[in-house]
């Protein structure tokens, strides 16, 4: 399996990589393939990555240049979403090199905190934390937003705010 940047050829097997996962999922395909797409339309894909297996794309990941405010100052956000695994490939840790591949390139684009809101036994093992995420506002606060700080010289505000790319929609 190799872990590469998505290319503009792929977005076909991209979308048809979200389609079945999400619909292997309680809540169904939500519109993530349109996201993605709508994500690099903007020009807010920070790292897109797909893992290619044979020549066929069985999972890709993306971080979305994100509005994150700490103590009133800026920081470089990213959130992670979505993230996606043909189902037939579950639990092979495909999600995993995905992810790990594209938070070692987050650094090198200056990105200090990302932000995921997902499962809370799947993304501790990364080092997202409800915790860490706590003091930033956002209509996805609660157990399943979680955040992750790269950038070790960033203390945690008192209060903040973290908001998704506009392609996210109004409640971002
Ligand atoms: C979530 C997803 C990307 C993980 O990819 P993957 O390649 O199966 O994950 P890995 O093989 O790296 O990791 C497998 C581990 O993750 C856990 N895991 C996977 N999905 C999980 C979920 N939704 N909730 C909790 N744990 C989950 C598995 O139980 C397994 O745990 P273990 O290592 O303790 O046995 C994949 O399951 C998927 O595409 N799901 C449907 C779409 C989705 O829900 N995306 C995330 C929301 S944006």
């Amino acid at each position: 399996m190799i872990i590469r940047p998505v290319e503009s050829a792929d977005f076909d097997m991209v979308d048809a990589v979200h389609r079945a996962a999400f619909a292997s999922t309680a809540f169904g395909h939500q519109g993530e393939a349109e996201l993605v797409r709508a994500i690099h339309a903007d020009g807010d894909a920070l790292v897109s990555l797909v893992a290619e297996t044979d020549g066929k794309i069985v999972g890709h990941a993306l971080f979305s240049r994100m509005e994150v405010e700490a103590d009133g100052a800026a920081l470089n956000g990213a959130g992670l979403a979505p993230v996606a695994v043909l189902p037939e490939r579950h639990g092979k840790g495909v999600g995993s090199a995905l992810i790990w591949r594209g938070l070692g390139m987050l650094q090198a684009h200056n990105i200090q905190i990302s932000f995921v809101l997902g499962h809370p036994d799947y993304y501790p093992r990364f080092g997202y934390s409800a915790d860490t995420a706590r003091p930033f506002a956002s209509p996805f606060a609660g157990p399943h937003f979680m955040a992750l700080l790269l950038d070790k010289a960033v203390q945690l505000p008192e209060s903040g705010r973290a908001r998704y790319a506009p392609a996210f929609g109004p409640e971002r």
